[in-house]
């Protein structure tokens, strides 16, 4: 096989990681420069700059007023704990699990917490479970992007309207991304450093009406450490939802955070958000299309990620190799790609089947992404020349 030429055009901006995710087009450390630093976050200042977090993420993502909105210890996977640990336990749950977040949920819920009535509805990585058996007696929780396998539900649809369990969803790569049916939703949870590109740490977590009703109304049966605590005595902590953070936040971040909120109202809100997510994953699934040996993990169309963009190697010369040959491979031409400068972080993750993933989010340019197609062709053509 005759070598492929190397290409010279590079992406501007090489950084393509599912998280934390690239910086907001433009953003330089000077964005932080307004940051409340060496106050108390207790302090006017300190907490007007998290409540500006808290107003400016309610009305870009349209939250309902009747909703609550914190900012919590421990990124997403701290929202989602104190969750599961404060609201379990009254009803049975639905867990849902096709990937491996979705998984660890399931082992919190099975291994941590013991509940007894547990129905786990999982999924092959590629696929989705049979949604349709979906209790609304019974509370539900679920990723509603799971970014190691790049498949989402494709709406809330089959989330019944007049529920009596609630629905807990880690949204973590989906919301700024994706539209969410907040009257379907009872828990949603986030951190900022996923579609906004912002700085890992900290976690935010909104609550429908009946989620605090449920707080109030449920004492778990295990012990709850004051960083999970959202209630007191049969009453929601309020001040967690007005910027009266459970501990120390960095204001680093919330400075940082504030930036990111900002570039999305400049750039037109939500609506822009999706439209530049749509474009990135328009641009490669057009790639894959015309690229014979890669193809999407995801198998139904309607269930593709355009955040978490994970891809399959299909062609026999890969799909014939033992599954650690697979997996070297794959890592060869990630690890390829980082050496020339032209993509970080697109390994397929650890837990996943081998392969590529390209973060699509709002903060990643279309021609960042097209200018390094060229770049995975080479890489691949390399890797095959000189793999024996
Ligand atoms: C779906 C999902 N849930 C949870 C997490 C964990 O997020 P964090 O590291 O912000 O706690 C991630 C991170 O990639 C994720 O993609």
């Amino acid at each position: 096989m005759s070598p492929s030429q190397k290409p010279t055009r590079q992406p501007h901006w090489p950084f393509f990681s599912s998280g934390p995710c690239a910086k907001r087009p433009g953003w330089s450390p000077a964005a932080l420069e307004g940051a409340c630093l060496g106050r108390s976050h207790r302090s006017k200042a300190g907490k007007a700059k998290l409540a500006e977090v808290l107003e400016r993420s309610r009305a870009i993502l349209g939250i309902p007023a009747d909703y609550r909105i914190g900012i919590v210890p421990g990124s997403d996977t701290g929202a989602v704990e104190m969750a599961l640990w404060s609201l379990l336990g009254a009803r049975g749950v639905d867990m849902l699990a096709w990937e491996s977040f979705g998984k660890g949920w399931v082992t919190d819920v099975v291994k941590q917490l013991r509940l007894k009535d547990v129905r786990v509805l999982d999924a092959p990585y590629g696929q989705l479970p049979d949604l349709a058996r979906i209790d609304g007696d019974r509370d539900v929780v679920f990723t509603w992007n799971g970014t190691t396998s790049g498949v989402r539900v494709p709406d809330g649809a089959w989330i019944p309207a007049d529920r009596k369990g609630l629905t807990i969803c880690d949204a973590t790569s989906a919301a700024f991304a994706m539209e969410l049916p907040w009257d379907r939703l009872d828990v949603i949870t986030w951190s900022w450093q996923k579609v906004l590109g912002g700085e890992a740490g900290h976690g935010m977590l909104v609550l429908s009406p009946r989620a605090v009703a449920r707080l109030e109304a449920h004492r778990p049966a295990w012990p709850i450490p004051k960083l999970f605590q959202l209630a007191k005595d049969g009453k929601l902590i309020e001040g967690i939802f007005r910027g009266e953070t459970i501990n120390t936040p960095s204001l680093l971040c919330v400075e940082d955070a504030i930036d990111s909120l900002r570039w999305v109202e400049e750039i037109g809100g939500l609506p822009a958000l999706i439209g530049r997510a749509n474009a990135n994953f328009a641009a490669i699934a057009s790639w894959v299309e015309a690229t014979p040996w890669i193809d999407f993990l995801a198998e139904n169309p309607a269930t593709r990620s355009p955040t978490s963009v994970c891809l399959k190697l299909v062609d026999p010369w890969f799909t014939t190799r033992k599954p650690a040959d697979q997996a070297r491979i794959a890592k060869d031409l990630a690890a390829l790609l980082e050496t020339e400068g032209v993509a970080y972080d697109i390994g397929a993750y650890r837990d996943a089947p081998p392969g590529l993933r390209l973060w699509g989010g709002a903060t990643v340019e279309t021609a960042d992404l097209e200018a390094l197609f060229p770049w995975l062709e080479w890489a691949y053509d390399e890797i095959r020349r000189n793999t024996p």
